[in-house]
């Protein structure tokens, strides 16, 4: 194998990454802001910022897959002399003399020296406020004074990211800014239906400035060489219509060993109808210069910073784990977490391989994501439920996607993803577990956002189980609809028009056999929470003196059911040595040792092994075996094996990609934690262990740097499967619901640490190998250090005392206050 270049490492007392050279295999980007602003930051200062919503609130224009890549950002130029450079290299690529990005818990720090000058900016945004800062600091460690001409940059987005990237006809028409000292103002369509604005600040009177892209550029220039900068001479132009910017011009003094901090702020402001203007056609600044004078000063900047760390210390001082295990304990401690934040935040809408027009929050993808981060904020993983649920249909069935500024269903893509209902439960079940708060059951949340449809959140759960079992094929298995999980399974789409997508073409749905597997187990999985979920409120109901009569009876329906559907699966799922992936329009297996290709496929071996489906008859011990077999290959399983090496008409898009590529056989890494968990509750604890440091980041960092590509301290949805051309190159890194699925895995499976109605079980599931570990958890309003000493064992529980004295069974029952446990395995 080819030498790994390094591109960076870890730094975990600071919780960063630290990139140490600019040209990364891919930019490597970091996410800022944690509610309503947020940005995306590259290592070399590109990306872009929005408020809420990337396709309707962009703030600032970004290109998606130009030439070079990467481009667009915030940039710092520098002219010393005849020499113009940028602390992130980019985009003028002028060679520096140390270069340095630290990506950390949402903000970004990056260092660049030239000729005796260091210039350092941090990114980030401040809490509850809508805007970046940029603190850029000045140093001259020469020994001669430095007249440095230095010129920021921005280029606005005319808000809607979708249109701005295709109706030139009016873009080039509409753009209006405003100057007002140190201040740009971008206010396009203000004057008409919007009632917002966006500013460009500096903290320091400007000597020039320039708001027209075309004065500051030119028309034959780029971002690397701006005509204004290169001459050192701003323009002043004051755009209207084209493409509006804002660069700020400064002239600065630099003695010996002086250095000058400048605060640049990006922001953001709403207004009331009727307190937009304060003069005819000027607007309203008031609450602009508001938030200006909150962040004027170094020291302000500087305390809004330390608020920002102290929150991500809280956030992270919920779950920590020792192992003596750097690579595990960082990535359990930092990187996992933060990248479950940021999947929550975003669903998938916007990463540097999702542009954030094309889609909004996923139904199953949020479900799942807070399942990453319900222990963090657990109020805004209640808000999240609640949002989602309201866009469920009477039926069960659901809107697949929402906007996050209208928390509409987004009409495009539509419904009819059949595993969509089952994940609510999913989520709502780990919200109650974690938090205890049962009342979220009694919200009433209405169908389709319709008023007066409201009725409660478990009304919701109920219909989400029933709309699968009123949805069974001839096998009394699932019906698949347009897709499962798998979107690219698409049974029932029969489409030969390239000019059509798999994912919305009118489907056949008369006469469909097409049943799935991969629901089947979810269901199974799903149902059995269900009806513990039931179990538990009958209790509650008792308890309180009330009757039970109705969950009880719940309960036993929807056992049924789920004992029917193992019973399906035993008699119609079972290929002899896996579980089989479904039955396509006509009844045909698929996921078969009959079938030519794709003989076995990675999802139906997750759920149904995690439903321990057949366990008793040794299904899950085979099912898992044969993963090992037919999936696994030095980067990870692959979710399809052999790959589809043709297109085949009856099973759509999957087999539209190329070998070991996403859905047709790549390692799709957020169904390998499936098979992991599967392993846990198998009781395998060295299989799971090996699985799991394939895909585990750090362990992926220190071998494959180069190879890998995309960043090293987060999971990418796809790693390409041993069928491809380069196997084990990632893309789609960052907005995966593999984050959430590998902190469930690593959290609660294999460290076994797993919230409860009343307490924590206990139930690890480790290597042979694994020492001793302590997990201090934040529960509810209890603190828990747990330390396991698993004696050799891969699995199963001695013994844990609490607080001195021994408990009986595998949960700690929840009390409040400070404990201390330990366990033996
Ligand atoms: C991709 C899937 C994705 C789907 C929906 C497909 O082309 O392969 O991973 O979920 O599009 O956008
Ligand atoms: C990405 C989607 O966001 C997710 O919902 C889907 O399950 C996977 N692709 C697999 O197709």
């Amino acid at each position: 194998m080819e030498q790994q270049k390094r591109y960076g490492h870890f730094d975990d007392q600071h919780r960063e990454y630290v990139i140490t050279d600019p040209q990364t295999p891919w930019p490597w980007i970091n996410y800022l802001g944690n509610e309503d602003f947020f940005s995306l930051i590259s290592n070399t200062a590109g990306g872009y910022s929005f408020y809420k919503d990337a396709k309707f609130r962009r703030i600032t224009r970004y290109r998606y897959n130009n030439v070079p890549m990467d481009n667009g950002g915030r940039y710092f130029y520098i002219k010393d002399g005849d020499t113009v450079w940028n602390p992130g290299w980019k985009p003028c690529k002028t060679p520096l003399d140390f270069y340095e990005c630290r990506h950390g818990m949402s903000y970004t720090r990056i260092t660049g020296r030239k000729q005796g000058v260091e210039a350092s900016a941090l990114f980030f945004v401040p809490l509850k406020k809508w805007c970046e800062v940029q603190k850029l600091t000045l140093r001259n460690d020469s020994q001669a004074t430095k007249q440095l001409k230095l010129f920021s940059f921005e280029e606005w987005c005319l808000w809607n990211a979708a249109t701005d990237m295709e109706n030139f006809q009016r873009n080039f028409s509409t753009g209006e800014v405003e100057i007002e000292n140190s201040t740009i103002y971008h206010k396009t369509e203000y004057r008409e239906r919007r009632n917002h604005y966006a500013f460009y600040h500096v903290n320091t009177p400007i000597q020039g400035f320039d708001t027209d892209r075309e004065s500051f550029i030119g028309l034959y220039n780029e971002f690397a060489d701006p005509q204004a900068v290169m001459e050192g001479k701003p323009r002043n132009s004051h755009a209207h219509g084209w493409s509006p910017i804002a660069s700020h011009y400064i002239e600065v003094t630099l003695q010996p060993g002086e250095q000058k901090d400048f605060i640049f702020l990006l922001g953001y402001v709403e207004n009331e109808q009727d307190k937009k203007f304060e003069a005819p056609q000027v607007i309203n600044k008031e609450k602009a210069h508001q938030l200006i004078a909150e962040l004027d000063t170094t020291e302000k900047v500087d305390r809004a910073f330390a608020e920002l760390c102290k929150y991500w210390d809280a956030l992270l001082d919920i779950y920590k784990v020792k192992t003596g295990n750097d690579k595990l304990d960082r990535m359990v401690n930092i990187w996992n977490q933060y990248q479950c934040m940021v999947t929550f935040n975003f669903s998938r809408s916007a990463s540097f391989f999702e542009s954030g027009v094309g889609r909004g929050m996923g139904f199953r993808d949020s479900n799942q994501d807070l399942v990453g981060f319900v222990h963090q904020i657990p109020p805004r993983a209640r808000q999240r439920i609640i949002d989602i649920a309201s866009t469920q249909f009477p039926d069960g069935g659901c809107y697949h996607q929402y906007q996050p500024l209208t928390k509409r269903g987004n009409n495009d893509i539509g419904g009819g993803f059949n595993d969509d209902p089952c994940w609510l439960i999913f989520g709502t079940v780990a919200y109650i577990k974690e938090t205890g708060d049962f009342s979220i059951l009694d919200e009433m949340v209405p169908f389709d956002n319709q008023p007066g449809t409201e009725v409660t959140l478990f009304e919701h759960l109920r219909v989400s189980m029933n709309h699968v079992i009123e949805n069974l094929g001839p096998h009394k298995l699932p019906l698949i609809g347009r897709a499962d999980w798998n979107d690219c399974l698409n049974l029932n789409c029969f489409s030969m028009d390239p000019n059509e997508s798999f994912q919305t073409t009118e489907n056949v749905t008369e006469g469909t056999k097409a049943e799935s597997l991969m629901i089947a187990g979810l269901f199974v999985v799903t149902g059995k929470d269900y009806v513990a979920l039931c179990k538990e409120l009958a209790r509650r109901r008792q308890d309180d003196g009330g009757s039970a009569d109705v969950y009880t009876a719940e309960a036993e329906r929807m056992q049924q059911a789920v004992d029917e559907m193992i019973e399906a699966v035993k008699k119609d799922g079972w290929d002899g040595e896996w579980y089989l992936r479904a039955y396509d329009f006509f009844g045909n297996k698929i996921g078969s040792n009959e079938c030519d290709e794709a003989k076995i496929f990675i999802e139906s071996q997750g759920w149904c092994t995690m439903a321990e489906i057949g366990a008793e008859d040794g299904m899950v011990a085979k099912s898992l075996d044969a993963c090992k077999k037919y999936l696994e290959c030095e980067h990870g399983m692959v979710l399809n094996n052999p790959a589809f090496s043709k297109f085949i008409y009856e099973y759509g898009e999957i087999s539209s990609y190329p070998e070991g590529y996403k859905e047709n056989a790549g390692i799709f890494c957020h169904n390998n934690p499936w098979v992991i968990i599967g392993e846990c509750i198998a009781g395998r604890g060295d299989d799971a262990w090996s699985h799991y440091a394939k895909i585990l980041p750090s362990y992926v960092e220190e071998k494959y740097q180069t190879l890998h590509k995309v960043e090293p301290y987060v999971n990418c949805q796809m790693v390409a499967g041993k069928d491809a051309a380069r196997p084990g190159e990632g893309k789609n890194s960052w907005l995966t619901g593999t984050a959430a699925w590998m902190w469930y895995t690593v959290s609660e499976f294999i460290l076994g640490i797993k919230p409860d109605y009343d307490g924590i079980r206990i139930d690890p599931c480790l290597p042979e190998t694994a020492s001793d570990y302590t997990v201090c958890r934040k529960f509810r309003e209890a603190e828990y250090e747990i330390t396991i000493h698993p004696n050799g064992q891969q699995k199963g529980i001695k013994s844990i005392v609490l607080d001195g004295q021994p408990v009986k069974g595998a949960v700690i029952p929840y009390s409040a206050g400070k404990h201390i446990v330990e366990v033996n395995m």
